[in-house]
C-alpha cells in the first residue's frame, strides 16, 4: 500500500521511492558552503531536540551524511527560483541542493515534515527515520505571508517566535507584524518614550463583541517589545529565511499614539481605545506628525532588515480633517481639492521618507483612493476587485482579501463556535481559493497573505484556534501549482498533517468543530452574528 506522506504544502514533484533511511546511520551534516552552516546547525539542533540524534556540522565528510549544497547561478532574493530546492533521500544519505540559501531553508522545512510527527516535539520522542523520496520543488508565488495582530491583543515574544517557526514549517516566507493600532502600540521608540509608557496599554477591554455589548472587563491589557526583543525576532526569522515586515499604521488607527502625544491630533486626546471598530481620530497633517513618523521609521529600519516597511493607511476617516483649520490650510497650500487627498499627502510623504531609508513602502488598499506613488506595494484587503485597480494603476500587489483569507472570520456555522468578528471562512473555502484573480497580470502579484486580526483573540490559544489548520491549507494554495493541488487535494492530506500540529502543541480547531473547552459557551466568548458586508470596489 502506498504510504501517505501528507506533506503540506505539496511539493511540485514528489516521488516516493519506498524504504526508509535511519539518520542514525549517517556520520555528519555536511554544509559544503559556509553560507548554509547556520541552516545546517538548525537542522542539527532540531534533530537533537526531537529525536536525540546528534549529528555535527562539518564542511566535508567521507561517507553517508546529510549533504547540503548550493549549486548554479544565484537567483535574486524574493523570486520563486530563490526558494527552489532538490531533496534526495536514499539508503546512502540525504542530498539537499538549491541555488540560494532560501531554497535550502524551504527544503529543510519539507525535511522536518518527513520526520515522524513526534520528532517535532521539544524532547526526544521519535526515531530519526525518514522515507526515501525524490523531491523537486519550487513555490508558485513569491510572497507567502501571515499577518499577526499583536496590537489589539499583545502576545509574548515567545508566541511570535513560535508563529515564525510554524510559518517556516509550512514554507511561508513572510510574517507581517501589525505593531500599532488604536488599542495599543507595541514597539519601543526611544526618542518617543510615551509610546511605551502610555500607548502600550489600555485600562480595560470590551467583553464580547463590540457591537453587542457595553460591558468592560476592568482589567488593564498591554505590553510592548523592546528593540532587543524585535532584533531577536528578526534574527530568529532570518535564520529560517523568513522576512518580518513591520507595520506602523498611520495616519488613522492612531488612538494609542494620540493618547500618548495628543498634540499630533486635534489636541483632545482620548485614552487608548478599550473597544473595537474604526475611530475618527487621525493625525493632523502637520510637520510635527511627519517628524513623529520619521522618528519611528528611523528606528524601524535599524531593527528590521526586510526591504519593505508597511505604512498601514487603512480605514482613515476624514471627519476630523473636514473641520480642521490645519487640514484646510494644507489643502489650500497644496491645491488639494478633496479631503481624501490629505491621506494621499501623508502617503506621499511617508513613501518619500521610507524610500530615502532604502526600503519599499507597502500600504493597505485605501492608499489607492487618492492615488498613491506607483512604487508603493498595495496589500489588497477589501475585495479582490481592488487587485485589478491596483495593478492597473501600476502597483505590485499582495492579495489579502477579507472574504477568503481573514482568519478572524468564523470557521463553521455551529452556534458553538467561539466569538469572531463576523464572516464564514471554512477550510474548504480556503482550499478552493484562487489567489491570482482572473484577468490580472500574474507578474504584478507579489503573492498573498492571511490575516489574524486579534480583536476577538485575546490569548495565544485563541490565535492558534483561528490560525490552524486554515494556515496550512492557505500555505498549500500559495505554494503548489493548481495542477499539483488537483492531483493531491489538500483536504485529503490535512488529516495526516494534524499530528504535526499536535506535536508542536498547537491548539488547532479540529476539523469536526471545537473541543468543548474551545466553544464560545454562554459567557464572554459566546458567538455573536452580524452579517458580513463584503466591500465593493469603487
Ligand atoms: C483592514 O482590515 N482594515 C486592513
Amino acid at each position: 500500500m502506498q504510504r501517505r506522506l501528507s506533506l503540506i504544502p505539496q511539493p511540485q514533484h514528489l516521488v516516493d521511492a519506498g524504504g526508509e533511511l535511519d539518520l542514525a546511520t549517517l556520520g555528519a551534516i555536511v554544509a559544503v558552503d559556509s553560507e548554509t552552516t547556520g541552516l545546517a546547525w538548525l537542522l542539527s539542533d532540531l534533530l537533537a531536540r526531537g529525536t536525540g540524534l546528534r549529528l555535527a556540522v562539518q564542511s566535508d565528510f567521507e561517507g553517508p551524511a546529510v549533504r547540503i549544497r548550493l549549486e548554479g547561478p544565484r537567483p535574486e532574493d524574493l523570486t520563486c527560483e530563490s526558494e527552489a530546492y532538490r531533496l534526495r533521500i536514499d539508503a546512502d544519505g540525504v542530498d539537499l541542493v538549491a541555488a540560494h540559501p532560501a531554497g535550502i531553508a524551504r527544503g529543510l522545512a519539507t525535511f522536518r515534515q518527513l520526520l515522524p510527527a513526534d520528532a517535532l516535539r521539544a524532547a526526544p520522542a521519535a526515531p530519526a527515520i525518514v522515507p526515501c523520496v525524490a523531491i523537486d520543488d519550487v513555490p508558485r508565488l513569491r510572497w507567502r505571508g501571515v499577518h499577526i495582530d499583536i496590537a489589539r491583543h499583545f502576545q509574548p515574544k515567545e508566541f511570535v517566535l513560535a508563529m515564525i517557526d510554524r510559518a517556516w514549517l509550512h514554507r511561508l516566507n513572510v510574517v507581517h507584524l501589525h505593531l500599532t493600532d488604536d488599542q495599543g502600540w507595541r514597539m519601543e521608540i526611544p526618542s518617543r518614550p510615551k509610546l511605551a509608557e502610555i500607548a502600550s496599554w489600555r485600562s480595560e477591554t470590551v467583553v464580547g463583541h463590540a457591537l453587542d455589548t457595553e460591558t468592560f472587563d476592568g482589567t488593564p491589557h498591554g505590553g510592548h517589545y523592546t528593540l532587543a526583543d524585535l532584533r531577536e525576532i528578526v534574527a530568529y526569522a532570518s535564520e529560517r529565511h523568513v522576512m518580518v515586515i513591520p507595520e506602523i499604521n498611520l495616519p488613522g488607527h492612531t488612538r494609542a499614539v494620540l493618547a500618548a502625544y495628543p498634540e499630533l491630533g486635534t489636541g483632545h486626546g482620548k485614552p487608548v481605545a478599550t473597544t473595537f471598530g474604526v475611530f475618527e481620530e487621525v493625525l493632523e497633517p502637520t510637520e510635527e506628525s511627519l517628524a513623529f513618523a520619521r522618528d519611528v521609521f528611523d528606528v524601524v529600519v535599524q531593527v528590521f532588515d526586510a526591504p519593505f516597511v508597511h505604512i498601514g493607511g487603512d480605514e482613515v476617516p476624514t471627519v476630523q480633517w473636514e473641520s480642521s483649520p490645519v487640514a484646510a490650510e494644507l489643502m489650500k497650500r497644496e491645491g488639494i481639492a478633496d479631503v481624501r487627498g490629505v491621506q494621499t499627502w501623508f502617503t506621499r510623504a511617508f513613501t518619500e521618507y521610507v524610500t530615502s531609508l532604502d526600503r519599499r513602502v507597502i500600504g493597505w488598499d485605501e492608499i489607492l483612493d487618492g492615488g498613491a506613488p506607483t512604487e508603493a506595494v498595495v496589500s489588497v484587503w477589501r475585495n479582490e476587485a481592488y487587485v485589478k485597480k491596483a495593478v492597473e494603476a501600476g502597483h505590485e500587489v499582495i492579495v489579502a482579501p477579507e472574504p477568503y483569507v481573514y482568519f478572524d472570520h468564523y470557521e463553521g456555522e455551529s452556534p458553538d463556535e467561539p466569538l469572531c468578528i463576523h464572516g464564514l471562512t471554512t477550510v474548504e473555502k480556503v482550499a478552493a481559493w484562487e489567489p491570482v484573480p482572473a484577468g490580472v497580470d500574474p507578474d504584478s502579484v507579489l503573492g498573498a497573505q492571511c490575516q489574524l486580526w486579534s480583536e476577538y483573540m485575546p490569548d495565544a490559544r485563541d490565535v492558534e484556534y483561528r490560525a490552524f489548520p486554515r494556515l496550512a491549507v492557505f500555505a498549500d494554495v500559495l505554494w503548489a501549482a493548481p495542477e499539483t493541488r488537483e492531483a493531491a487535494p489538500v483536504l485529503e492530506r490535512l488529516e495526516g498533517h494534524l499530528p504535526r500540529l499536535e506535536a508542536l502543541g498547537i491548539e488547532y480547531r479540529p476539523l469536526e468543530g471545537p473541543e468543548p473547552w474551545q466553544t464560545g459557551g454562554t459567557g464572554a466568548r459566546k458567538r455573536f452574528d452580524r452579517p458580513f458586508q463584503e466591500h465593493q470596489a469603487e
